[in-house]
């Protein structure tokens, strides 16, 4: 650890005020000790000169899959359930410990380069000990999970556990990586989705979650079909069946939610439970349109994400966040989903549904240094400085504007290059 002062840069805070100001910003170890105009230090390891620079905070995607990096193009042009029974299953069930290890390691470089510093993730059944190997490697922070599957006809034998040994490998990873370097890693419980898991293991979800203090991290409400499983072997609308299990609280985050009822919404709204927003998914998949105005509008916490690779074709939060605003519009007219907006859903959003508000999601003295330095000086990025950046970001940069990702106070992306933080494991 060390320390380091970033230099007249642009930075776009998202604290309470959502101010922008014009400074430097001052870190030790990896917590923003100073932010201000003129910051001087004795002695510092790194001075990273940001003139003409914007400095915000690492976006918080908080529905991803690692494990998918690797099918992209091997998944396109179906529905859900066709689309796990034909490709992503097999795929997953064919993976072994180094092409799980090399899709993390793929997704992650695509995150960091791309100005994501904080992930939700889910793996598959096997091999996840990989999957937290790279992320522990790569220095990204994350929240992630194997997946739970202990249900579902169509789902291939190679992914179907017991009950027990599926709550036994989770726990058992919990142990190992729940907390490790200094909480940049903690553990979710990730059973898929309802369609594959008997409510033993749900229930049993439920009291392990309670007894560590871990999310929960799951599917619901994405797709017509899917509800209609659930409908059938349930007898009730997915969410209400998971508040049944008394799994709906502020522990937990659901992906997608786009097919809701009124007492859907309330749930959500009442017992605080965390939206994950994936429009770039939701559109390729023709899911549908989640009404994310609506759930903004009475106060539900929305967050974003890119999903799984093969689901959008890329990890990339300018890509959600573009789409989380354009989609609405056609919809609620044309300020119902603003850039701020979508900016707050990507970082202090993404911070409370994943409960570390306090620690990431705006640049603030006492904040974990979680941060992106972006070139905003490009040709598509470059009206002129009185153009609010939050706008210039969300409506036209790219990935090919950051140029620095910091994540706990260390440089893990810096020119598209990463830089491996761990090399113990
Ligand atoms: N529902 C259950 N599994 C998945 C998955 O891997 N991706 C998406 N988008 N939805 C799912
Ligand atoms: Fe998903």
């Amino acid at each position: 650890m060390g320390n380091l002062l970033i230099k007249n840069a642009q930075i776009v805070t998202m604290n309470q005020a959502e101010e922008i100001v014009m400074g430097d910003i001052y870190m030790e170890d990896n917590i923003i000790k100073e932010i201000g105009v003129d910051i001087h230090k004795q002695q510092v390891d790194k001075i990273i000169n940001a003139t003409n620079r914007t400095v915000i905070p690492g976006f918080v995607q908080t529905h991803i899959h690692l494990c998918q990096t690797l099918f992209r193009g091997k998944g396109d042009d179906l529905e859900l359930m066709d689309w796990l029974r034909q490709r992503i299953w097999p795929l997953e069930a064919a993976h072994d410990e180094e092409s799980i290890y090399y899709s993390a390691m793929l997704g992650i470089g695509e995150l960091l380069e791309s100005g994501t510093t904080t992930i939700v993730d889910m793996e598959t059944v096997h091999h996840t000990d990989y999957a937290f190997r790279a992320i522990a490697e790569s220095g990204i922070r994350a929240v992630s999970g194997k997946v739970m599957m202990d249900k579902g006809t169509e789902v291939p034998l190679a992914l179907q556990e017991k009950t027990v040994d599926s709550i036994q490998r989770s726990v058992d990873l919990l142990e190992k990586w729940n907390g490790y370097d200094d909480g940049r890693i903690r553990y979710a419980f990730s059973p898929r989705f309802v369609v594959s898991c008997t409510e033993e293991l749900l229930k049993e979800v439920k009291i392990l979650s309670d007894k560590y203090g871990v999310k929960v991290h799951t599917h619901a409400s994405e797709n017509k079909g899917e509800i209609q499983i659930v409908q059938e072997e349930t007898g009730m609308r997915n969410i209400v069946y998971l508040d049944h299990l008394g799994l709906a609280n502020d522990r937990l985050i659901l992906a997608h939610c786009i097919w809701l009822d009124e007492e859907e919404k309330r749930i959500i709204r009442e017992k605080g439970v965390h939206v994950s927003h994936c429009p770039g998914s939701n559109l390729k998949l023709a899911s549908g349109i989640a009404d994310t105005h609506h759930l903004l509008c009475h106060h539900a916490s929305v967050s974003l994400g890119a999903d799984g690779a093969p689901c959008n074709n890329n990890l990339d939060m300018f890509n959600e966040m573009r789409l989380a605003a354009l989609i609405q519009k056609p919809i609620h007219g044309p300020t119902a989903m603003d850039a701020k907006t979508v900016f707050r859903m990507a970082t202090i959003g993404g911070a409370k549904a994943v409960g570390l508000e306090k620690e990431i999601g705006s640049l603030e003295i006492g904040k974990r240094a979680d941060l992106a330095i972006l070139n905003l000086q490009n040709f598509h990025t470059f009206p002129s400085y009185d153009v609010d950046p939050i706008s210039r970001i969300v409506y036209s940069a790219t990935r090919a504007d950051v140029e620095t990702t910091i994540v706990d106070g260390q440089i893990v992306m810096e020119n598209k290059i990463m830089k491996t933080v761990d090399k113990s494991i």
